[in-house]
């Protein structure tokens, strides 16, 4: 299936930006749960504020669909600046880049989405505008060229991806604040479930509200894509008013499990059990067999599945756990017998302990 056509697609999908805006929490006040980044970012803001200076730069890391432009669309609005929206593919020259940064006002954000993938021409432009608010523009070429140094209003970026690792010691030093965002609890899905049935104005029972939840992958924007989806469901086949039943109706026709997996999901966790022996398998050989890129699986489908638990990273590569065997296995899935027996879930660490044991009897 393509990535546009998945409910449980945690990007976003073609025309949904509108609605997605409305959803937008605008304040820090309004944005629900991530507590520790909150607070942190509310002392950011406030010393900011108190100095009238521009804010640290932040950098925001974590899975699509949790919060982090909708993070950076308040961040501004919170110090009253504009915002300026871009992204690390969109910057191909350093000369783009310059051009953004001489036409900022003071104070304003920069926001960079998927910061991880500027190219290096352009990080080189980056750092001494991050750090000096200065940027070195070369003038002419060949023996005669020299470069010459430009001064840009002090500014903050706020940089976010769902990569950390793939950005460089230099880039990241730069930022004075880094957060994490980490999937949401379904105490916190719920109460953005029931936010956003208000601004969309629609009715919802709270055990549908508990459906919904308990099957958003932790992700904001998956809950509300869910949240339409039922809505549509309620209106056509209901009085609008969205009852658990209808919730669970929905589901099922959208074919999410109790999890909140689709059928991508499960494709990629039954080529793991059953083609690989539950593994270990490398990225490589599980995308050749489900017919994904790489890159795809490791941002977008494997991130909630070891979330879940249903998924382990080794050294040797990907395995599933018994608690995906388990889940794929009610659900009438073949589950053949794990390469490694159940040592990746428990066993393995026990005999080691076993042998140490062993070892220090004979010692003695
Ligand atoms: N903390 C939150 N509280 C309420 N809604 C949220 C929250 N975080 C995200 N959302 C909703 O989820 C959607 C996706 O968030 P977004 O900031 O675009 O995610 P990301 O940039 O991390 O992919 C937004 O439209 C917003 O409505
Ligand atoms: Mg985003």
């Amino acid at each position: 299936m393509d990535e546009l056509d998945r409910i449980v697609a945690p990007g976003s999908l073609g025309d949904e930006g509108t609605v997605e805006s409305s959803l937008r929490p605008r304040f820090l006040a309004e944005y629900i749960g991530q507590e520790q980044v909150k607070e942190n970012l509310a002392i950011l803001l406030d010393a900011a504020r108190a100095r009238e200076e521009a804010a640290d730069h932040v950098l925001l890391y974590g899975p699509p669909g949790l919060g982090k432009t909708t993070l950076a669309s308040i961040i501004a609005r919170e110090l009253g600046v504009r915002l300026h929206t871009t992204s690390g593919p969109a910057i191909e020259r350093p000369g783009d880049l310059a051009a953004i940064l001489t036409n900022l006002d003071e104070r304003d954000v920069l926001f960079i989405d998927e910061i991880h993938r500027l190219n290096h021409s352009v990080e080189e432009i980056l750092y001494p505008a991050m750090e000096d608010f200065a940027i070195d523009v070369m003038i002419g070429r060949g023996p005669s060229a020299r470069s010459l140094r430009l001064s840009v209003k002090p500014f903050t970026v706020v940089g976010a991806t769902t990569r950390a690792g793939r950005i460089g010691a230099p880039l990241r030093d730069r930022f004075g604040a880094i957060h994490r965002l980490d999937y949401y609890g379904e105490t916190e899905l719920a109460e953005i479930v029931r936010r956003s049935a208000g601004i969309l104005d629609v009715e919802i029972e709270p055990a549908a509200v508990e459906v919904l939840a308990r099957r958003g992958r932790g992700t904001p924007r998956i809950v509300n894509r869910l949240l339409r989806r039922v809505r549509d469901h309620a209106q056509v086949r209901g009085d609008g008013r969205i009852t658990r039943a209808q919730a669970e109706v929905a589901m099922s026709a959208m074919d999410i499990d109790e999890q909140g997996l689709d059928t991508t999901d499960r494709r990629l966790l039954a080529a793991i059990v059953q083609k690989f022996a539950s593994g270990p398998v490398g990225g490589a050989a599980v995308a050749a067999v489900i017919g994904e890129e790489v890159e795809t699986i490791e941002d977008v489908y494997e991130p909630y599945l070891l979330q879940l638990g249903f998924l382990d990273r080794t050294p040797q590569g990907r395995v599933a756990t018994e608690a995906a065997r388990r889940h794929l296995a009610s659900l009438g899935y073949e589950i053949p017998p794990p390469r490694r027996g159940d040592r990746m879930d428990a066993g393995l660490w026990d005999g080691l302990t076993t042998e140490g044991r062993i070892d220090a009897e004979e010692d003695r």
